[in-house]
């Protein structure tokens, strides 16, 4: 399993930490609407600290007739109108931010942009890295590789259900919906691994529903993309040329593809470089050998209603296909 040593560190999640332009946006929209709400609340705290002192003081004294009392109600009568001019100013200049967040957003679309295309799956993120040439598609799941700096147009729509694709230091959650393509274009500036989840309840598994948009230098992207437009490698001993024997011969192939094989089925993750994937299970575990064993045998016990049936194998068909699952790199 490979782990790339980039800063970040994986379940950074927070809107409060923006890596983007995006969520620098929105961020900013936050700041604003809540340091204005926070001064508001402030004085109006203030506000009723001194009218309770002064009433306990005016009740100490002898009440005084209420001709005297008029200019106090002038007072009050400014006071108040001043408030409501002040909450009207207030309310505009959150509408106004609003308006240009909106706006930031939307104008950062650029045609140049490096398209992605996602879907969501009950509950799983199927990625694909669109190419002209059929040959250097790429298809992974649940780990989205960016280069830095770059703007990305993504494309998303659902296979099934509404899930909402939703990486909140990256920028704002968008609705996948089935049979509608929602664009929008997001960018990371900063390397790292930055966490992500469906936002949009989607059934028994939702919240197992994470994605991680890795972020690297141009290089270190290019590279990975070359890699994972290649064939899977063919197995090289006799183990590993038996676990895909077992893989061909059982009902990992009815669902999943692995590139360069006859497996070409779509109803899950593809699996051509699946050792080269952080964690299995959209973001459930982490990919290590232990892990995909039990994943493979049982993943109703790790992630129940999940469409992962149990696979009945013998221990040594299990270690056979292990041994060629971790050569998929
Ligand atoms: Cu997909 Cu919640």
């Amino acid at each position: 399993m490979m782990i790339l040593a980039v800063p970040g560190f994986p379940g950074n999640q927070t809107s409060l930490n923006p890596v983007g332009p995006g969520a620098s946006h929105i961020e900013f929209e936050f700041s604003l609407i809540f340091w204005i709400t926070c001064a508001v609340y402030c004085i109006v705290l203030l506000g009723l600290v001194i009218a309770v002192a002064r009433r306990r003081h005016s009740l100490e004294t002898i009440p005084e007739p209420l001709a005297t009392n008029e200019p106090t109600e002038r007072l009050t009568r400014r006071s108040v109108t001043a408030a409501v001019a002040v909450t009207v100013v207030l309310l505009f200049i959150m509408l106004i931010g609003s308006f240009q967040t909106g706006r930031a957003l939307g104008d950062m679309n650029q045609e140049d942009a490096l398209p992605i295309e996602i879907y969501g799956h009950q509950w799983w993120w199927e990625v694909r890295y669109p190419n002209n040439e059929a040959y250097k598609i790429v298809e992974t799941a649940n780990e989205i590789h960016v280069p830095v700096g770059v703007p990305i147009r993504f494309s998303g729509t659902s296979r099934d259900v509404i899930h909402s694709f939703w990486a909140p230091n990256v920028s704002g959650k968008r609705d996948l919906l089935p049979g509608y393509k929602a664009e929008f274009v997001w960018q990371v500036d900063q390397p790292g691994r930055w966490r992500g989840q469906c936002a949009e309840y989607c059934g028994l598994q939702h919240a197992h529903m994470s994605f991680e948009i890795v972020a690297e230098t141009k290089e270190q992207f290019a590279e990975w993309l070359s890699n994972q437009a290649k064939s899977s490698v063919q197995p090289s001993t006799p183990q590993a040329t038996r676990g895909q024997q077992v893989f061909m011969t059982h009902a990992c192939v009815l669902c999943h593809s692995i590139r360069g094989t006859s497996a070409g089925s779509r109803n899950g993750p593809d699996l051509t470089h699946l050792a080269s994937r952080a964690t299995i299970a959209a973001g459930t575990l982490p990919n290590t050998v232990g892990n995909l064993g039990g994943w493979i045998l049982n993943a109703q016990s790790i992630k129940p209603g999940c469409r992962m049936p149990p696979n009945q194998l013998s221990g040594s068909e299990l270690q056979d296909l292990l041994a060629y699952l971790e050569t998929l790199k």
